[in-house]
């Protein structure tokens, strides 16, 4: 009995576990609750908020909203960590107050239409970082008091012409980190409150001028990072005030608008531009370019002037802004200075000079800095630099930077502490200095030890001496350790050389042995030779004298006698 009821339970159980486990594995409505909800908003009715964290939705599943009272108020919605692929249905009208929605990062593939249709209190709609790929006709209608729209970093290849359609209040659009080709030039024609927009990032070759024709509030346009090789001139015609431009990273070889000035910023640094045209704008960059000429308008609101890597020979049209407070030429082949190139820039805070060709300085080039905190002379080949110049001017720098010369000693009577005492950054990396003249240098009271050494990067992966990370030549045992090696080599040599002729001799008299022994043999030979053909000649001549009878016959008496002894001695013996 106890039996059959444990197993009906058990039975029930697993039907109960299979339907739940059913409704939320496969199709069907996946419920959507707010995991901190706060529908009143605890202090201020305009902050209640509900987010939700960790909230998947697979291809096959609905999402609804449950268990939210109507009469709610929550202003902020935000999702972590989650999956919804659509924009839930009826999140509008079941949070008809909603004002902030990110649903950023939530692998949304598509927005259809009539998803904002109740949208009307949505002033700020974050969706990047999704998965989409084109932005449909009229998407966004119901979202009548949209402020905000951010669909950066989606792969949006698409735009209808009519995507931004009824966003008549909308002030902001980013659409950075997608892959546009091309803009359609009426795709803002219902945004005429637009201040800022931004297309970083994508692939953009051109932009028609009308694309901004109506937008006379604009104030900031980021077109950075695409492949722009020609602005109009009559783009921002309507613009009544512009006040940042960035077209940094694009292919321009030419930029110029006409009638017109950015008040705040331009950037087109890293474009193919050789020449440049400033219209009182306070901050420019347009560091490399290949600028050798600079067209100013206004020039006097300029404060601040990037033109580092161009090609700039002469910076006679800037040496005048009396205003400028930053000016950044470095690597530029400017050549030598005069004294009083910089006499009129008597506001200067920042004046970078690295790379310039100077190679000399000279008392009175910086007297009028006296605001200036920042000065960068490093890569200028300069052999000499007389610390005295710098007093009593430049009491105010904090940074002083002549790494990448040639120095090997500081001419006058000063150390760094006593010509720059707010000193805080001292750059005198891969210059000449000697080891006990750099330590001299770099250790108070010459230099306090709260200035921080600049280090420019050295190739050189040899081990060297160093003071405070700043390598130095170690003279005297580099010179010994020079002679020793020098001489090491040159005994090596001599050995090498004698050793040489040693083998050279060595081989020689083997091949005198050689010789010589074979003209022993021949010697052999020829002796030889010639006793047998001496004994011949006797022999033929006494044959001959015998029979010719001439010989005397008492000598063959005597060999025949002694013959005879011989025998005797022989047979008495035995
Ligand atoms: C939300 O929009 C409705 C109109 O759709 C409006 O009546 C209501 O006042 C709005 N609420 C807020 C808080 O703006
Ligand atoms: C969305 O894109 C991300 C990154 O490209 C990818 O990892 C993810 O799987 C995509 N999601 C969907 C639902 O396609
Ligand atoms: C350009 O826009 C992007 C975002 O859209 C921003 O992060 C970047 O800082 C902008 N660049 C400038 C110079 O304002
Ligand atoms: C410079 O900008 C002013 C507007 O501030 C404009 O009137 C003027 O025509 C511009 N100059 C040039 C040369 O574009
Ligand atoms: C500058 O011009 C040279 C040749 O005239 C070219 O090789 C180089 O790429 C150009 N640099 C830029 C930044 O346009
Ligand atoms: C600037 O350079 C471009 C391209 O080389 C050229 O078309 C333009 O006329 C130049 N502008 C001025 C004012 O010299
Ligand atoms: C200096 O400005 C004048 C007039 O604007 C211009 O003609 C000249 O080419 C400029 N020179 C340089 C080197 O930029
Ligand atoms: C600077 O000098 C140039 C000529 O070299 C002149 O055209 C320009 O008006 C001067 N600028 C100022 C601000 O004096
Ligand atoms: C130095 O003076 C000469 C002659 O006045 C001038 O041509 C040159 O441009 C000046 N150089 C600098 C860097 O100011
Ligand atoms: C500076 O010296 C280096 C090598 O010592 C040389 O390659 C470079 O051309 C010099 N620069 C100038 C501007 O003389
Ligand atoms: C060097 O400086 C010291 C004080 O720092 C001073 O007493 C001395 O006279 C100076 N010598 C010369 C040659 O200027
Ligand atoms: C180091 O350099 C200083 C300044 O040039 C010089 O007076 C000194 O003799 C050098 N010392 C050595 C050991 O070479």
């Amino acid at each position: 009995m106890i039996n059959k009821l444990d197993r009906r339970i058990l039975a029930v159980i697993l039907i109960l576990v299979r339907s739940v486990s059913g409704t939320t594995g496969s199709g069907g409505d996946v419920p959507l609750r707010c995991d901190e909800y706060d529908s009143m908003g605890f202090m201020d009715v305009n902050e209640a908020f509900c987010t939700v964290t960790g909230f998947t939705v697979t291809h096959s599943q609905n999402i609804v909203i449950k268990n939210i009272p109507p009469g709610n108020m929550v202003k902020f919605m935000k999702f972590y960590e989650s999956t919804l692929l659509y924009m839930p249905f009826h999140l509008f009208e079941t949070f008809p107050h909603l004002k902030t929605l990110d649903v950023s990062n939530t692998n949304i593939l598509e927005l259809t239409r009539n998803a904002f249709s109740a949208a009307s209190n949505l002033t700020y709609l974050n969706l990047a970082y999704n998965n989409l790929t084109s932005i449909q006709t009229s998407v966004f209608i119901g979202a009548n008091v949209l402020m905000r729209l951010d669909l950066s970093y989606n792969d949006i290849t698409t735009l209808s012409v009519n995507a931004f359609c009824g966003l008549h209040t909308i002030s902001q659009i980013f659409l950075t980190g997608n892959r546009l080709k091309e803009l359609h030039s009426d795709i803002f024609k219902d945004n005429e409150y637009l201040e800022k927009v931004s297309f970083e990032g994508n692939l953009l070759t051109t932009i028609q001028p009308e694309v901004f024709r109506n937008m006379r509030r604009i104030k900031e346009v980021n077109l950075s990072n695409n492949q722009l090789i020609y602005i109009h001139p009559d783009t921002f015609a309507e613009a009544a005030s512009l006040e940042n431009l960035v077209l940094s990273y694009n292919q321009l070889r030419n930029f110029q608008l006409t009638e017109k000035n950015i008040v705040h910023q331009l950037h087109l640094d890293n474009n193919h531009l050789t020449n440049l045209t400033i219209n009182a704008t306070r901050f420019v960059r347009a560091s490399h370019n290949n600028i050798s000429e600079l067209i100013l308008h206004q020039s006097l609101h300029i404060e601040t002037l990037d033109l580092s890597a161009n090609r700039l020979t002469s910076i006679s049209n800037i040496t005048n802004i009396t205003y400028m407070l930053y000016l950044d030429v470095s690597d530029n082949p400017i050549g030598p200075l005069n004294v009083s190139t910089f006499a009129q820039l008597k506001r200067l805070r920042g004046l970078n000079l690295r790379g310039t060709g100077i190679r000399e300085l000279k008392f009175g080039m910086f007297s009028k800095q006296k605001y200036l905190e920042e000065l960068d002379l490093s890569f200028n080949n300069l052999t000499s630099l007389n610390l005295d110049m710098f007093v009593p001017y430049l009491t105010n720098l904090k940074k002083f930077l002549v790494d990448g010369n040639e120095l090997w000693e500081l001419q006058g009577n000063r150390s760094f502490s006593d010509t720059f005492p707010q000193l805080q950054k001292l750059g005198v990396s891969r210059n000449r200095f000697n080891c006990s003249y750099l330590h001299h240098l770099l250790i108070p009271p010459s230099l306090a030890e709260s200035v921080v050494l600049n280090i420019e990067p050295d190739n050189n992966l040899e081990e060297t001496p160093h003071i405070r990370d700043v390598s130095c030549i170690s003279r005297s045992l580099e010179s010994l350790n020079a002679s020793f090696t020098a001489e090491e080599s040159a005994l090596e040599s001599h050995i090498q050389r004698l050793s040489k002729q040693l083998e050279i001799v060595g081989s020689h008299s083997r091949n005198l042995e050689l010789h010589l022994a074979f003209m022993q043999v021949f010697a052999y030979v020829l002796g030889g030779i010639v006793l047998v053909a001496a004994v011949t000649l006797v022999t033929l001549r006494y044959l001959k004298n015998q029979r010719s009878g001439r010989y005397d016959r008492s000598s063959i008496v005597f060999h025949s006698t002694a013959t005879m002894d011989a025998t005797m001695t022989l047979d008495s013996d035995q």
